[in-house]
C-alpha cells in the first residue's frame, strides 16, 4: 500500500468516526438532556477531526494539490467550515429543542454534501 493509500484508509476512516461521535452526541443529548457529556466525548472528537486533517493535509502534499486552485478541494473546505459551525450551534442548542434538531440536520446535510464531493470531485455532485 503507498503512502497516499494509507493516508486516505485514515481519512475515511476518521471520517466514519466523526460523523458517528457527533451522532452519538447529538443523541445522548437527547437521552439524557441534564447530564454532561462525559469528558471522552468532548475530546475525543477534537482529537479524531486533527486526524482527519492531517490525514488530508499529507495527501494534499504528496499529490501536490493546492486545495485553493482546485475547486471540489475548495468546496470541502468551506463546507467543512459549515459542518463545523453547525454542530457547534447544534451541541450549544437547548437539548430536544426545534433549534437543536434544525442544526442537527442541516450538519449532516452538510457532511453528506462534503462525502458526496470527495466521492464525485465535483463542487455540485449529481
Ligand atoms: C468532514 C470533512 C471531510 C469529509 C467528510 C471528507 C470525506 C472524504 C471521503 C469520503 C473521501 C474518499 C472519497 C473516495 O471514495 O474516493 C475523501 C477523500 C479525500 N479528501 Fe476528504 N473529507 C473531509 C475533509 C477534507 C479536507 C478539509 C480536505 C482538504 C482540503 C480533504 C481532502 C481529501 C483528499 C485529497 C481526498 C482523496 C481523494 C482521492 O484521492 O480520491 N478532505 N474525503
Amino acid at each position: 500500500m503507498t503512502a497516499y493509500n494509507l493516508l486516505k484508509a485514515g481519512h475515511i476512516a476518521c471520517v466514519v468516526v466523526s460523523g458517528s461521535l457527533f451522532v452519538l452526541r447529538y443523541v445522548l443529548h437527547n437521552i439524557h438532556p441534564q447530564r454532561p457529556l462525559p469528558a471522552s466525548l468532548k475530546v475525543l472528537p477534537h482529537i479524531n477531526d486533527t486526524a482527519l486533517l492531517g490525514c488530508a493535509i499529507g495527501m494534499l502534499v504528496i499529490a501536490g494539490l493546492n486545495p485553493f486552485a482546485v475547486s471540489w478541494l475548495l468546496a470541502k473546505i468551506i463546507a467543512l467550515f459549515v459542518y463545523i459551525a453547525l454542530g457547534a450551534m447544534c451541541m450549544r442548542a437547548t437539548p430536544a429543542s426545534r433549534g437543536q434538531a434544525a442544526s442537527f440536520a442541516a450538519a449532516m446535510i452538510a457532511f453528506g454534501y462534503i462525502v458526496l464531493v470527495a466521492i464525485s470531485k465535483a463542487v455540485l455532485p449529481v
